[in-house]
């Protein structure tokens, strides 16, 4: 199987990496990938030599062309996508290019070269927030944010893909994922990180916020369970079914790193925070998938690991990653928040037609590396 990854360079799609490498060696993995903010090569320093890099962005349809036509692509996993909430919050326009249009480019060019899998790797968020029970692929699509509405619009798009042309596509609804490699501005590793550094740990609103915790590794395996055994057409939820609210993640985190409460710093809440996401994965259990990890085994991984990688992550708390931090918890005090966000979206949309113009030094974009 020749097996395009796009976003393969980010969080779970660096994972999915290695897992492919180390229990399918026969595949050939080829990682697409445009290097965001959020994408790094270091997190594929472990399969060196073991995949192709493609530095291109999906929703530029002649690289994506180039890029299944040149290795022979049999199936796609897509990871890309812009993933975080309240940078969707600040500004969303990169959330419909890469989430929606990206999706849509993806899927289209696919389909012309005759991709024998597709899966698009989705997330809960699309549900919205869940009061009672569990949301199983049944329920409603009711996304709240910026980025889970753009993740529900590339659901749509595969959903489409399927129904019109019977391409066969897949998507997969996991749940909050933690582990290594996580880039520090999401809740557990920018707590770990934090408190490395003898920093506060912002927790929004009453911390009562609850969310169902997944391994990556457990993710990772989930979606290679789909790639495999899934049924084209269909969704599959990917949840680990152990809620925590978020101060009591926090406390566990504390306790693993032996901080007390004190480092606590409470924040004004993220506008539309969805008060709970809850899975019911019985539909991929069918397909003989479990996770394996509990929270409080996967945080003793994560803490330790964050400990001996600090040279992987404290260079990317610098430089933009500071003044978007600035932006998020400090401005967030100011009564002069609401007007600083509604200036900077109004630049963001003056940019939405053109944010698919390479990246400043990016201009090797689409060629192949072995
Ligand atoms: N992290 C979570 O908790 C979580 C949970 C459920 C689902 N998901 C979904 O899983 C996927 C991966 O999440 P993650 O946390 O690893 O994200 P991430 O932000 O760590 O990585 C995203 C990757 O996509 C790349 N990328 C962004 N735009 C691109 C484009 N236009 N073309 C090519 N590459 C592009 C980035 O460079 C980066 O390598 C996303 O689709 C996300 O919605 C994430």
């Amino acid at each position: 199987m020749n097996v395009l990854v796009p976003g393969g360079a980010g969080f779970i799609g660096s994972a999915f990496a290695r897992l492919l490498v180390r229990e399918r060696p026969k595949w050939n993995v080829i990682i697409f990938d445009k290097l965001t903010y959020a994408g790094n090569r270091a997190n594929l320093q472990p399969v060196e030599g073991k995949h192709a890099f493609i530095l291109g962005d999906i929703a530029d349809a002649p690289a994506v062309r180039m890029a299944l036509h040149e290795h022979a692509v049999t199936a796609i996993v897509n990871f890309a996508a812009e993933s975080h909430v309240d940078r969707s919050i600040l500004s969303g326009a990169e959330f419909i290019d890469t989430d929606v249009l990206g999706t849509y480019v993806l899927l289209t060019e696919a389909r012309a070269a005759r991709v024998g899998r597709y899966v698009q790797v989705s997330t809960d968020e699309v549900y919205g927030s869940i009061s009672e029970g569990t949301a199983t692929e049944e329920s409603p699509v009711r996304p709240n944010n910026p980025y889970s509405a753009s993740k529900a619009g590339g659901d749509l798009q595969v959903r489409a893909a399927f129904q019109t042309y019977r391409f066969p596509a897949m998507v997969t609804r996991g749940s909050n994922t933690y582990g290594p490699y996580q880039y520090p501005e999401k809740i557990i590793p920018l707590f770990v990180t934090n408190l490395l550094e003898g920093k506060k740990v912002p927790l929004y609103g009453d911390g009562r916020n609850r969310r169902d915790w997944l391994y990556v590794e457990d993710h990772a395996r989930g979606i290679l369970t789909v790639l495999e055994r899934g049924t084209p057409g269909e969704i599959y939820n990917l949840g680990s079914a152990e809620e925590y609210e978020n101060v009591m993640l926090t406390r566990l985190i504390l306790a693993e790193l032996g901080k007390g409460e004190e480092c606590i710093e409470h924040v004004p809440d993220r506008p539309g925070h969805d008060r709970r996401y809850a899975l019911d994965s019985s539909k991929a259990y069918g397909l003989d998938w479990r996770p394996t990890v509990s929270l409080p085994q996967g945080l003793t991984q994560t803490v330790a690991w964050y400990k001996a990688n600090r040279a992987w992550w404290e260079p990317l708390k610098s430089g933009e990653y500071l003044e978007y931090y600035r932006r998020q918890y400090h401005e967030r005090r100011s009564p002069e928040m609401a007007k600083h966000h509604s200036a900077s979206e109004g630049r963001v949309s003056k940019g939405l037609s053109n944010s698919r113009a390479p990246h400043k030094g990016r201009e090797e974009r689409g060629r192949t590396e072995p």
